[in-house]
């Protein structure tokens, strides 16, 4: 059993970039706070959890269950180049009616994201505006540091999370800078050029204690450095890119194919999306990072080396095609070629017409809540436990489990050893 601090006072949750999924997110809260609708796709809040044996017949609420910070208690804030507020943001973004937006357009109006951190160099396609007029790197870390602790006390937060729903910046090495906190710091001072936006907001919420997860594909905490400082500091650390619409799919389907022994020759997706995510991603440098938190996927959950004649020769191709017509009404298209009984080919094709941002934000409030439990009861470091959340789950060394059965399992088992229960084995006698 592990002693979990209550879920008492305010949780402020802090997101660098109020764009489609930020603005999404808040403006999903605040329509269930009002009654307006149902947190659909929140496992906090909607999903349920098993506990002893089957007989025993107890399945609370998961929110029954741990001790979680309510949607009442949620403060928001941010910062963002470019949305001067959520309501502006979520107008931009398109992703929600204005009939939606209308009764909790004031409490929209009112989250004023902080000027950002931003380098253009990241993220060729936007032109930031509310930026810090700041050179040095080191400067722009105190500057979020401050701004985190100006944010805690004039809004009487008693615990904060930051979630980084920013835009996927280039793709980039780790480098001899993200070593060890030290170097970074150093580095931070003599203004590396290897040391990206989003690193430097993780570097001072984990120096403020606050919790740190990352949606987007860009390194940000898994590198070396953040992993020593999380440690250091007692905060907890999760990541990285939301699992929303094809990897999705992906983590579901493959799972299955491999439960039943069939082949796999080829996965083709491609998909057409037309907001600023999709804009971004159409320089091949951003591109570049999200296709590999994509690619990942498929030799983690089949592993190839055990199974080469199923597996050992796979063609994954990944496409991201910037479209604007579809604006945050992705369409993406699955081609999977398989093969079964005497080696016979068979297809099997997915065309999805997801919402990416009404995907996305059920997993924001799901970390906020999650990473702040997390704290509460006392961890550090990576959280394996929430890679369910994640298109390439950080890890401790070990291969990242990719699996979302598995994920699930280790995510409500984590739960339930928390609170002195016994992990559900689905063994014929549990
Ligand atoms: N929607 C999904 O299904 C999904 C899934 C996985 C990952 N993601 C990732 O989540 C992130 C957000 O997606 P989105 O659809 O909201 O994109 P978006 O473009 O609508 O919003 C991103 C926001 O980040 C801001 N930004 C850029 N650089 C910043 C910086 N340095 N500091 C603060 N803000 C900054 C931009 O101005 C923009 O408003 C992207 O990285 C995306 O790849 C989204």
């Amino acid at each position: 059993m592990t002693n979990i601090a209550p879920a008492s006072g305010r949780l402020g949750v802090l997101t660098p970039g109020i764009g489609a999924v930020a603005s999404t997110f808040i403006a999903g809260v605040l329509a269930a706070r009002e009654g307006l609708s149902e947190p659909i796709g929140s496992v906090t809040q909607l999903g349920h959890i098993r506990l002893g044996s089957k007989e025993d017949d107890r399945n609370p609420l998961i929110r029954e269950f741990v001790p979680l910070a309510g949607l009442d208690d949620l403060v928001f804030g941010g910062w963002d180049p470019i949305s001067p507020n959520a309501l502006e943001a979520a107008r931009t973004a398109g992703v929600l009616k204005d009939a939606d937006l209308g009764s909790i357009s004031s409490a929209l109006e009112g989250v004023v994201p902080m000027e950002a951190v931003f380098d253009q160099q990241w993220v060729s396609r936007l032109e930031g505006t509310r930026v810090k007029n700041i050179d040095s790197k080191w400067e722009q870390a105190e500057a979020l540091i401050s701004d985190i602790e100006t944010f805690r006390t004039e809004n009487e937060c008693d615990r904060l999370v930051m979630i980084w729903c920013g835009s996927t910046e280039a793709y980039q090495e780790p480098s001899d800078t993200h070593a060890t906190v030290a170097a970074f710091e150093a580095g931070l001072k003599a203004n590396d050029e290897n040391i990206s936006p989003s690193q430097i907001y993780a570097y001072a919420a984990l120096v403020s204690g606050v919790p740190f997860a990352n949606g987007a594909p860009n390194l940000s905490v898994d590198l070396p450095c953040m992993q020593q400082l999380a440690n250091e500091q007692g905060v907890p650390i999760a990541g990285k890119d939301f699992k929303t619409g094809q990897t999705f799919m992906k983590t579901l389907i493959a799972p299955g194919l491999k439960a039943r022994m069939l082949g796999l020759r080829g996965w083709y997706s491609t998909n057409i999306l037309g907001n600023r995510d999709g804009e971004v991603l159409d320089a091949p440098e951003n591109f570049k990072t999200k296709e590999s938190s994509k690619l990942g996927v498929l030799g983690s959950i089949l592993q190839p080396e055990i199974y080469p004649d199923l597996y050992g020769e796979i063609d994954h191709v990944v496409r991201i095609n910037y479209y604007p017509p579809r604006g945050d009404n992705k369409e993406g298209w699955d081609a999977i070629d398989i093969f079964g009984w005497l080696g016979y080919p068979m297809q099997i094709k997915i065309n999805f017409l997801c919402r990416d941002s009404i995907l996305a934000a059920p997993i924001v409030l799901d970390l906020a809540l999650f990473m702040d439990l997390a704290a509460r009861a006392g961890q550090s470091g990576i959280q394996e436990w929430l890679s369910f959340y994640f298109k390439a789950p950080d890890s401790e060394g070990n291969d990242p489990e990719h699996d979302i059965f598995i994920q699930q399992t280790k995510l409500k088992n984590t739960l339930r050893e928390w609170r002195g229960e016994q992990p559900v084995t689905h063994s014929e006698a549990g």
